[in-house]
């Protein structure tokens, strides 16, 4: 049997109304790997991350697993095990965290989502702490690790994050990037993560891309980045590209100690 890449994703075109965001995007992720998306903002990464999950105009060839996504609605794309953890995490912060994540696992049945429950509770015991609480009351730290339980509920085989640090402290961030390299190297789990916080995302990451205008580059490893001046300005900051081994004000851990692909622990 021919393994497959999890995802493969050839001359995809995708926009809204009469304006085309994204052209010619080819972006391919095996099973178990972590992949960085990096780019400015308006590049297109969110409009990249709906066209995967079908909820945005697109053309092109989208395959899971081989299978051609073409006639798979949103819905359809979610029960294949396509999650999508929103940019801005999209809780609902009237229910508690225990109704967020049993919405979550809505494609499953009951008794396998209550099983599930008590994984992630144990995973993310700061969830199980707060099980009764409105997620609309937990800190920006608390809701984006509940935004990404309840997109594991679905048990997920691909997992789509969209700027999972945006407007966390830096020291959440770290603590967020922690847990997602363990939920990496610990359950296998396939990730597709677009991050500002590159120096993070890239010391969890077997793979990034960078998208520019709509435009994607070739697949670039993690040395591969460290090793271009332009990217490392561009992305990591000019404290790296001045090789400078410190942690910025913004809780920046060094290039150099997250660059060799393990967990920035
Ligand atoms: N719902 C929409 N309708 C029309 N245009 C949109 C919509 N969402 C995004 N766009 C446009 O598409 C382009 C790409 O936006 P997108 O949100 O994908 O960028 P991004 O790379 O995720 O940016 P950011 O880093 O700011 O999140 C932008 O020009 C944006 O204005
Ligand atoms: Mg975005």
């Amino acid at each position: 049997m021919t393994a497959h890449p999890l995802l493969e994703v050839r001359e995809l075109s995708a926009g809204y109304g009469s304006t085309t965001v994204l052209r010619d995007v080819e972006l391919r992720i095996d099973a178990g790997e972590v992949v960085v998306l990096l780019g400015p903002n308006g590049a297109g990464k969110t409009t990249l991350l709906r066209a995967l999950t079908g909820s945005v105009r697109a053309h092109g060839d989208l395959r899971f697993a081989g299978a051609s996504l073409a006639r798979t609605t949103t819905d359809g794309r979610a029960r294949l095990g396509i999650a999508h953890v929103p940019q801005g995490r999209g809780t609902f912060t009237d229910l508690t965290v225990e109704e967020n994540l049993l919405v979550g696992g809505y494609t499953r049945r009951d008794r396998e989502a209550r099983a599930d429950l008590d994984r992630w509770y144990d995973f993310f015991p700061r969830l199980g702490e707060r099980r009764h609480q409105l997620a609309g009351s937990m800190s920006g730290g608390e809701q984006q690790m509940l935004a990404v339980a309840r997109a594991l509920m679905l048990r997920p085989r691909l997992l789509l994050l969209d700027e999972p640090s945006l407007g966390l402290a830096p020291v959440v961030t770290q603590a967020l990037f922690r847990q997602l390299g363990r939920l990496s190297t610990e359950t296998a789990l396939t990730m597709l993560v677009v991050e500002q916080a590159a120096h993070l995302a890239l010391g969890i990451a077997s793979r990034a891309y960078t998208l520019t205008h709509g435009t994607i580059s070739a697949p670039l490893s993690p040395q591969d980045l460290a090793d271009q001046e332009e990217l490392r300005r561009v992305y990591l900051g000019a404290a790296h590209a001045a090789g400078q081994a410190q942690t910025t004000t913004k809780g920046r851990t060094a290039w150099t100690s997250s660059s060799n692909g393990s967990s920035t622990a």
